[in-house]
């Protein structure tokens, strides 16, 4: 399933070949001028997952001394459940071996099963919740689920 992907570092130049196509075809949550400032912060590092010259995924992580931050990891909608979020979850985890970092955590929506199990795949540990972190149009809104992973 994983054939032919190669993961490699995201450039302003993979921004552009997606920027039409982040809300329809990625996720709404991750918008051009956000990923544009994460791209140019010096504490950040993104990656993407192509196959064929396209660009199916991509996932971020940032770097605070020994602690990191996953930012994000989005896969395209039409090549989910393919083990493509866990390629690039894996690179996420490398790096930040790499990096001597000591524990990586981060935020999910409590509604989000498929961000959920993969991040349980890879022995993320839930350690605390934000009570309606997440504002929906509705009246409910969903909390975050904080997880984290030793290395
Ligand atoms: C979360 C996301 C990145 C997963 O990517 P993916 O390429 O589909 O993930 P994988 O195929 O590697 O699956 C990883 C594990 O999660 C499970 N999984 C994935 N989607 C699932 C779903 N919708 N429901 C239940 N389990 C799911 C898989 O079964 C797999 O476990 P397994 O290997 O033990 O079978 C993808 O759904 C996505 O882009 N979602 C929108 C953005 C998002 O919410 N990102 C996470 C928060 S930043």
């Amino acid at each position: 399933m994983t054939n032919n992907i190669v993961i490699r570092k995201m450039t302003l130049n993979d921004l552009e070949m997606i920027k039409d196509i982040l809300i329809s075809d990625f996720d709404e949550f991750w918008n051009y001028i956000t990923l544009k400032n994460e791209l140019c912060s010096d504490n950040s590092l993104y990656f993407v997952a192509v196959k064929n010259n396209d660009i199916i995924g991509f996932a971020g992580i940032k770097f605070i001394l020994d602690e990191a931050e996953i930012m994000n990891i989005v896969v395209h909608k039409n090549y989910r459940k393919l083990g493509i979020g866990s390629l690039l979850l894996e690179n996420l985890i490398f790096e930040s071996n790499k990096h001597d970092i000591k524990i990586v955590h981060l935020e999910v929506n409590s509604n989000n099963v498929a961000g959920i199990k993969l991040y349980e795949k890879y022995h993320f540990e839930k350690d605390g919740v934000r009570k309606g972190y997440y504002k929906n149009s509705g009246s409910i809104n969903n909390d975050a689920i904080l997880m984290s992973l030793h290395i």
